[in-house]
């Protein structure tokens, strides 16, 4: 664990503007700064970032956060690597508690990094000395130029080649990365040995770890890097660091399942495909996706286990969804992986079979669902209904929720409403949805309003007695978090503050929060407001405390509380 008080420090000296403006062209708007947001795809600029309270907020897609959460968000970085990314540009050592010493051998050591490029590296050295791997990539239709894009290479055979490239073998972590393998008697040696080597990166372009193949025929076919703290095959996406780009441009990502897609791919022009690690696709993978593109097609093969696959990856986008996606399916003929289709029909039949033949989301639900159930019968189309709920319910979007049930009513011989009673849907128009771009919304409760003014000053909080907020709602308990906080750490500012209260229930409000305070400018005259809020907040105890004395019968009260009520009334 990173000591908190490092972390305010750290806080305190970074300037948000320079973290971001590294990969955001940040242009000067009053008293903050804009830009097309990194996170949707928009063309007016919703993405604004404040340098008085050094933190982001975009008025779009809702993504919000200090330097510390951009850098985890854009460049998918663990909260740990993110301050040590950030310690780094500042040139701060990053101490460590010593209790925790031996957690962080597990997690990410700084040297894990750096171990998996040195491996990198001396991976690709091993490829331009083997003609014999060379030729493999040749017959596999890959130049050169693709294999340097994708830092290709090649593990040579041999037990403990990765002593050539380390000064100690022994190094743990060497084992940390999952480069070399601990046997129980205590011996050493290389996880990948004679194997064609795929570096995998991360957002930032580091690299994570690596799939092999083999070059003849051999089991396992690929062997992965184990799972790490900087590996999580549930979350990265091969070729993601090297198409973001061309997806940008072409505005649309294909996923597909293997890596030799990817690069055969990229080897005839289609540069915006990725793949999931020899895993099912997760939703983790599907938000990552959805934040650099709208259009999300997923390839698979034409067999039972592409269908299943396919539909995995369906039920993990549902939640996902927003209003803007479009996810489709393309399948393609049994005999064919998109490796072996590129290479013999080459991009334009590829392309084209993605704009004819990719089945939208919607579609694709529909057909499987209607397959499964026989809705030409009563008993079939009630299945199809029960079976489909749960899948709907899911669908945070909400326009594309209420075109699925609509489908779903019709297919079923139903009309809507009676699907809505059958589904419980609120029928009633939602109250004013909670309104996007708003600035500061109007009348909020007490203990949100301010949450607010606390979070701008925290200075206020000294203003604030805990026992004045009777509330239990989400604020009032935010409220008294915050004021915990800085009754022991009354230095913290408005990042810091939003930093340390990640770790309490109180963090996601205070994350809103800090959004709502965006635009409040220096010269707005918050003590005013606190002023007002504190008057509100006094009143509503008092009539709290009221009620309930009112409410016991007079023998019960003691004679202070008797007095009490009597100079409340
Ligand atoms: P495939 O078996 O479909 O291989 O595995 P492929 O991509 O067509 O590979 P080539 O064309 O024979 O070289 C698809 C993906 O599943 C994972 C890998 O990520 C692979 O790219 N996989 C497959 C493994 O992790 N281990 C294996 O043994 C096989
Ligand atoms: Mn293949």
């Amino acid at each position: 664990m990173i000591p908190q008080d490092f972390i305010q420090t750290l806080l305190s000296r970074v300037d948000i503007i320079d973290v971001i403006g590294r990969h955001v062209p940040l242009k000067k708007a009053g008293a903050n700064y804009q830009a097309c947001c990194p996170f949707h795809q928009e063309k007016s600029p919703s993405f604004t970032v404040s340098p008085t309270k050094q933190f982001y907020h975009c008025f779009g897609c809702g993504a919000h956060g200090t330097a510390i959460g951009f850098l985890m968000e854009y460049s998918g970085l663990g909260y740990v690597e993110a301050i040590q990314a950030l310690a780094q540009q500042l040139g701060m050592p990053v101490p460590q508690d010593n209790a925790v010493r031996h957690e962080s051998r597990s997690s990410s050591a700084p040297g894990m990094v750096e171990a998996l490029r040195v491996a990198s590296r001396y991976y690709r050295q091993q490829l331009k000395a083997s003609t014999r791997a060379i030729d493999y990539l040749k017959r596999r239709g890959l130049t050169g130029e693709v294999a340097a894009k994708f830092g290709l290479g090649y593990a040579p055979d041999g037990w403990q080649n990765l002593a050539v490239a380390f000064e100690r073998y022994e190094d743990a972590v060497l084992a940390q990365t999952g480069l070399v393998i601990s046997s129980e008697a205590g011996k050493r040696y290389d996880r990948f040995r004679d194997r064609i080597m795929f570096p995998i990166l991360n957002q930032k372009g580091d690299v994570v770890g690596f799939g092999g193949r083999v070059l003849d025929h051999g089991e396992p076919k690929y062997l992965n890097s184990p799972e790490t703290a900087l590996f999580q095959k549930g979350q990265e996406l091969y070729g993601l660091f090297q198409a973001r780009r061309a997806i940008r441009d072409a505005g649309r990502v294909l996923v597909v399942e293997g890596y030799m897609d990817v690069v055969a791919l990229v080897q005839h022009g289609i540069e915006y495909a990725v793949a999931t690690l020899g895993t099912a696709t997760t939703a983790v993978h599907v938000q990552k996706l959805l934040r650099h593109s709208d259009e999300v097609v997923f390839c698979f093969d034409g067999d039972a286990a592409g269908q299943r696959a396919a539909w995995r990856a369906l039920e993990q986008s549902l939640p996902v969804l927003t209003d803007h996606s479009r996810l489709a399916f393309l399948f393609l003929p049994q005999e064919h992986d998109p490796d072996s289709y590129v290479r013999e029909f080459g991009r334009e039949a590829f392309e084209s079979r993605l704009q004819q033949d990719a089945v939208p989301l919607s579609a694709y639900l529909f057909r499987r669902m209607s397959q499964l159930h026989d809705l030409g019968v009563d008993e079939g189309r009630s299945a199809f209904l029960d079976a489909l709920r749960p899948l709907v319910a899911q669908v945070g979007a909400s326009a594309l929720a209420l075109m699925l049930r609509r489908r779903a009513a019709e297919l079923a011989q139903i009309d809507a409403e009676e699907l809505a009673a059958l589904w419980e849907i609120e029928t009633r128009r939602p109250v004013a949805p909670a309104p996007a771009r708003a600035r500061r919304p109007a009348p909020a409760p007490v203990s949100r309003k301010l949450l607010r003014l606390v979070l701008f000053r925290p200075a206020f909080a000294a203003g604030v007695q805990a026992q004045w907020i009777v509330g239990n709602d989400e604020d009032s308990r935010a409220l008294r978090t915050v004021l915990e906080i800085l009754a022991d750490q009354p230095q913290l500012d408005t990042p810091a503050l939003v930093e340390r209260g990640r770790e309490t229930e109180a963090g996601g409000v205070l994350a809103q929060c800090a959004a709502e305070i965006m635009n409040w400018d220096e010269a707005f005259d918050a003590a005013a407001d606190f002023e007002v809020a504190i008057d509100q907040l006094r009143a509503s105890r008092r009539q709290s405390r009221l009620q309930w004395l009112a409410s016991k019968p007079l023998r019960e009260l003691s004679e202070a509380e008797k007095q009490e009520l009597r100079e409340m009334r």
